[in-house]
């Protein structure tokens, strides 16, 4: 999926509810947007008719609109920072100057590490890597995030709890990369010591990376009989699609969100899906 029709998967939604609910306080700049520049919205088909506007022209139209979204209060804070981001990238798109860098860690698994983007705290980076040598990056990163990139958004579109995801784009390692995490390691003892060493000399460079929603992971927040109720509950629908190899437990690859009162599948890896929803 391209950085268009990740836009367009943002705004179709969000246009969508106004329309049927609050059609009177729609942006003049959103309904141009969707009638001039798509007239076929209706169909959820814009993507062939944004195309045809010049990039700048597309660019401009998607600011304007971004900004009275805003303005009118209309987007929340997630959908806020994920059209931003979204905007920036389709601009920057193959300009290696303006990469978003890593910020804060977060968390990582048997392959990867995830980092809150710096610019927008709501969001998180997972970046694979070399599972020897975490000093390099996974050769395969790239296609690895797309392929967890194309099951999360089937998955999303099946109705199941997953976060919201943006893409797969690079991103940049700031300088002083080995400084900070140095600190928090020894603030907060992290990530263990052999796993830390390596990924220091990150500092500096450029990584793939799957940009998504930060889900706050606290699982002390809830009670077990309730986790397990959403637990159950979730995975069900997951099996009643037939999806088979769920590597999901309650304490791993799965966060709750006390926000949202929900919980989250990711990290797909293993995930089996029919082939009637690989088919678009
Ligand atoms: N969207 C997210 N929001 C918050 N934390 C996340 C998110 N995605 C991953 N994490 C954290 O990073 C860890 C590693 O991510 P995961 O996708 O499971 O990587 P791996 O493929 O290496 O197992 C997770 O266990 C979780 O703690
Ligand atoms: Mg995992």
């Amino acid at each position: 999926m391209n950085t268009l029709q990740q836009i367009e998967q943002l705004l179709l939604p969000i246009w969508n509810k106004l329309y049927k609910k609050d059609k009177e306080n729609i942006p003049k700049s959103f309904i141009k947007l969707m009638t001039y520049i798509i007239p076929k919205y209706k169909d959820a088909n814009f993507d062939t008719f944004i195309w045809k506007l010049k990039k700048r022209g597309i660019i401009t139209a998607l600011r304007t609109v971004q900004i009275d979204l805003i303005e009118f209060g209309i987007l929340s804070i997630n959908e806020e920072e994920s059209l931003g981001v979204l905007i920036d990238l389709f601009n920057n798109d193959s300009s290696k100057n303006n990469l978003y860098t890593t910020g804060q860690f977060i968390g990582y698994g048997a392959h990867s590490y995830v980092f809150r983007l710096r610019e927008y705290k709501n969001l998180v980076i997972k970046i694979p890597f070399n599972e020897f040598n975490f000093d390099e990056e996974n050769i395969n990163a790239k296609a690895i995030l797309e392929k967890e990139l194309e099951i999360g958004n089937i998955l999303k579109k099946i109705g199941i709890s997953v976060p919201r995801y943006l893409g797969v784009f690079q991103v940049k390692f700031p300088e002083y990369f080995d400084k900070t995490i140095e600190r928090e390691v020894k603030r907060s003892k992290i990530i263990p010591y052999f796993l830390w060493k390596p990924l220091k000399k990150n500092a500096g460079k450029i990584r793939w990376g799957l940009i998504m929603e930060f889900i706050e992971k606290d699982l002390t927040l809830v009670s077990t009989k309730r986790l397990e109720y959403l637990y159950r509950n979730e995975l069900k629908k997951v099996l009643t699609m037939g999806i088979n190899n769920v590597d999901a437990y309650m304490d791993h690859n799965v966060l709750w969100s006390r926000k949202n009162a929900k919980i989250y599948f990711i990290d797909f890896e293993s995930w089996v899906i029919p082939k009637k929803f690989l088919q678009k």
